[in-house]
């Protein structure tokens, strides 16, 4: 930023102190904000009954994302910006941003993103983030798990190595496995990605031939501790695949991806109140809530994305007081220390710089 244009915002929030210039803009311009970004739905396609493709045009540019990454998606629930992550499936460079979201039973966010958006609706986006990505060179014996709604990521991968690298494709197997043929999300695509470029598609219907285990894995590829694993689905699955490559292949030749909010063990002794200096906004967080929690039922509006640690987006520095991070059990209680608010705890009185 140019130091006149630095000086005038400088002088913007000194004036429009609690709330921020950045606030105003989110009002007139929502798609525009830094603070709160948005995109905006420019089209929806129903994929199943429940899965359905938003494609999304955001009011300013995100960073290139890698195939199998992740946005956060934020809707307003009762007055409450409410954010849950969801797979890129479009690939790097297309015009629109697709992400595909299934209807989870009693999930509030995920139904209403997946029956009830329209052409038009405005959503907050965070940057794309998340590790479950293929490597710069693409190994040449691929596997990919994938069950229900697992789907996702990799059809992100899929559909960029059926257009940049079609050859990789002739030698992968990909073990699918849904209720029935009919609930395969882009089932259609699937089929015709395989019928084009030799890719070795097994789909696994569960209504008729049960879930998807190592065992069976085994007698489906005989081969897979020969090639690199990428594995997205239900949790009982992942764990069971990960036992399997412990025992009896190479656990760093497995990627998996989860999608479920973190969990602690240990949140003793944590609480206290959280002062967020730049929103003018304190809160009491009981023992085990993240400071995001505590100042966004306050009313604070505060940087968020995946809201499970992984991203990066909510973090803010620390001005004083100290903090846990539930995930790592780490203590961070150095000034200018930075914080991820969404899986941080205070340790008595805490301000942070957002
Ligand atoms: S919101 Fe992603 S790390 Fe906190």
């Amino acid at each position: 930023m140019a130091p006149l244009a630095r000086r005038v915002l400088a002088a913007a929030r000194a004036l429009t102190t609690p709330l921020l210039p950045e606030d105003f803009v989110s009002v007139w311009r929502p798609l525009r904000s830094k603070r709160a970004p948005g995109a905006r739905v420019v089209d929806v396609r129903h994929e199943t009954g429940d899965a359905t493709t938003l494609l999304l045009r955001p009011g300013a540019p995100l960073p290139a994302h890698r195939p199998g990454q992740f946005v956060g998606l934020g809707v307003q629930v009762d007055g409450v910006w409410t954010w849950r992550s969801y797979s890129i499936t479009s690939r790097p460079g297309d015009p629109l941003l697709a992400v595909t979201v299934t209807a989870v039973p009693g999930g509030l966010v995920s139904t209403r993103l997946a029956h009830g958006t329209r052409p038009g609706t405005l959503v907050r986006i965070s940057e794309p983030a998340g590790d479950f990505t293929l490597p710069a060179a693409t190994p040449e014996k691929l596997l990919f798990v994938t069950a229900g709604s697992g789907i996702t990521p990799v059809m992100g991968m899929l559909r960029t190595l059926a257009a940049t690298q079609p050859a990789v494709l002739e030698g992968a197997v990909h073990v699918h496995s849904d209720r029935t043929a009919a609930d395969v999300v882009f089932g259609p695509e699937l089929r015709a990605v395989a019928a084009r470029t030799g890719l070795r598609l097994v789909e696994r219907h569960t209504a008729t031939a049960g879930r998807l285990d190592p065992d069976s894995l085994t007698d489906l590829v005989p081969d897979w501790a020969a090639r690199e694993a990428w594995a997205c689905g239900p949790t009982e699955m992942l764990d069971d695949l990960t036992d399997h490559w412990a025992r009896a292949g190479d656990p760093a030749a497995l990627h998996v991806e989860r999608f479920r909010p973190p969990t602690w063990d240990d949140a003793t002794g944590t609480g206290g109140r959280v002062t967020f200096a730049a929103s003018g906004v304190s809160a009491d967080a009981a023992e085990g809530q993240p400071l995001m929690a505590a100042g966004e039922a306050a009313g604070a509006l505060l940087p968020a994305g995946c809201r499970m640690g992984i991203c990066h987006t909510c973090v803010g520095p620390l001005r004083s007081g100290a903090v846990r991070d539930l995930i790592t059990g780490d203590t961070h209680d150095t000034a200018g220390e930075a914080v991820r608010t969404c899986v941080s705890a205070p340790l008595g009185d805490v301000t942070i710089d957002l």
